[in-house]
């Protein structure tokens, strides 16, 4: 269906076009200078978690179930620390090592274990002719960014309503034995919202991949992000394996990058008995003893899933604002418009939004004249390649509400600028 300015005649649509150049110019005129690039939380969230700095004191016991967290040892992470991130992504702690303070690093570890010793023994990745990684797009550039710079084939795959396009992945993981991997974002998926349905999570299990060495890089990263309650459910992919008689099949990863302090935090691996006894033996080369006594205040802080859970929802009482307002901005600026589209995530950082084919790359430059930058039009997609050139990422936990609504404002002048210009040029 054509949008409104293609279905302006054309003196109309000029007309409207010299309109919304005026109110371009105005926002210029008022030299903004607004980040919606990236995901980060607020200073009010970071400042919910300060109380975890009073945790640990100077006479504070600095011992956990007799590991003594003030020297070397206890590779693993300390055993509250592993109790605590098992209980929220709901697995064994015994198959869980919390290490360093981002999860991406040891995404990035992992990977780069593969590529120089394999997985499990097999033939190092990086010895291999080829290899191709999966990458439901959009998604994460930071992701793509990793097996990118291994020098592996990133392969976008549609990101569906419910997840990637699992007919496309099993075609591919199943046929090809040279694709290794895929990135996953379960649950409110980065930049789309999207959360896995269990159909999707149950295709992970039941597929068949080509190479034995295939494994998922399943990042949970927004597993207790709800802006509402109850937030979305996602099947749990160990019980989904555990069905099928599966296992050395998926890495999960998980951090408190957004729960307590963004680089501050604690990370997490899991996986099969076989898959981490693998990366235990390659973490002992790199790391003599994780940073125990961040693990210990945030054990001692948050205690379990359920003290979690209670945490992140005074995060959402300082997010949801914002994602309403997102939605308020795009809905009064450009429903009746029909020239972009934009999701309606229950939890997570993110808000996707699609303008026209072509609309993209112009728009978020547009912005950035104006004085808001975005994150960069597509960076969603491997190689910085959006092949409709459509997707933009909105990031609204960083600015303030009244900055928000700024930048919102300024974002809707482009998409509506960029949109009758693409118009006009089709004439
Ligand atoms: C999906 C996803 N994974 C990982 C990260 C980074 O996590 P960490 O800080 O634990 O490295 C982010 C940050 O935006 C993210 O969106």
């Amino acid at each position: 269906m054509p949008n409104a300015y293609e279905s302006m005649d054309t003196a109309t649509l000029d007309e409207t076009i010299a309109t919304l150049e005026a109110e371009a110019d105005a926002l210029k005129a008022r030299d903004l200078h607004l980040d919606m690039a990236r995901g980060k939380p607020s200073p009010e969230q970071a400042d919910l978690s300060r109380p975890m700095l009073d945790v640990l004191t100077s006479t504070s016991d600095l011992t956990d179930e007799g590991v003594d967290v003030a020297n070397y040892g206890c590779p693993d992470g300390i055993p509250s620390a592993r109790r605590l991130m098992a209980d929220v992504l709901d697995v064994d702690p015994a198959d869980l090592v919390v290490s360093g303070s981002s999860s991406l690093s040891l995404m990035y570890g992992v990977v780069s274990h593969a590529m120089t010793h394999g997985v499990c023994g097999g033939t190092p990745w990086g010895r291999q002719d080829h290899v191709r990684f999966l990458c439901p797009s959009p998604g994460y550039d930071r992701h793509f960014a990793i097996t990118e710079r291994f020098g592996l084939e990133n392969v976008p795959v549609p990101m569906l309503a419910d997840g990637p396009d699992m007919d496309e992945v099993c075609r591919l993981v199943e046929g090809d034995p040279s694709v290794k991997g895929i990135w996953c974002v379960p649950k409110y998926s980065n930049p789309t919202g999207v959360t896995y349905s269990d159909e999707v999570v149950r295709r992970f299990a039941t597929m068949r991949p080509a190479a034995p060495d295939f494994r998922v890089f399943w990042d949970n990263a927004y597993v207790v992000h709800d802006l509402t309650q109850p937030g979305d459910r996602l099947l749990n992919v160990f019980d989904a394996l555990a069905e099928e008689g599966v296992t050395d099949r998926v890495y999960e990863f998980a951090s408190t990058s957004k729960v307590t302090f963004a680089g501050s935090g604690i990370a997490c691996v899991t996986a099969s008995p076989t898959d981490m006894a693998d990366l235990r033996r390659s973490f002992s080369f790199e790391r003599v003893c994780p940073d125990k006594i961040c693990q210990l205040m945030h054990a001692r802080y948050l205690i379990d899933a359920a003290g979690v859970h209670k945490h992140m929802a005074a995060q959402a009482e300082v997010l949801r604002p914002r994602f309403q307002l997102v939605e308020e901005k795009l809905t009064e600026g450009l429903a009746d418009l029909g020239c972009a589209s934009w999701s309606h995530p229950h939890g997570g950082y993110f808000v996707s939004l699609d303008g026209p084919e072509g609309s993209a790359k112009a728009i978020v430059s547009l912005a950035a004249d104006l004085g808001v930058r975005m994150t960069g039009a597509g960076a969603t997609w491997p190689g910085g390649d959006d092949p409709r050139d459509t997707n933009i990422r909105i990031a609204p936990s960083y600015p303030s509400l009244d900055e928000l609504s700024q930048a919102l404002d300024v974002l809707v002048v482009c998409v509506r600028l960029v949109s009758a210009r693409l118009a006009r040029s089709a004439r």
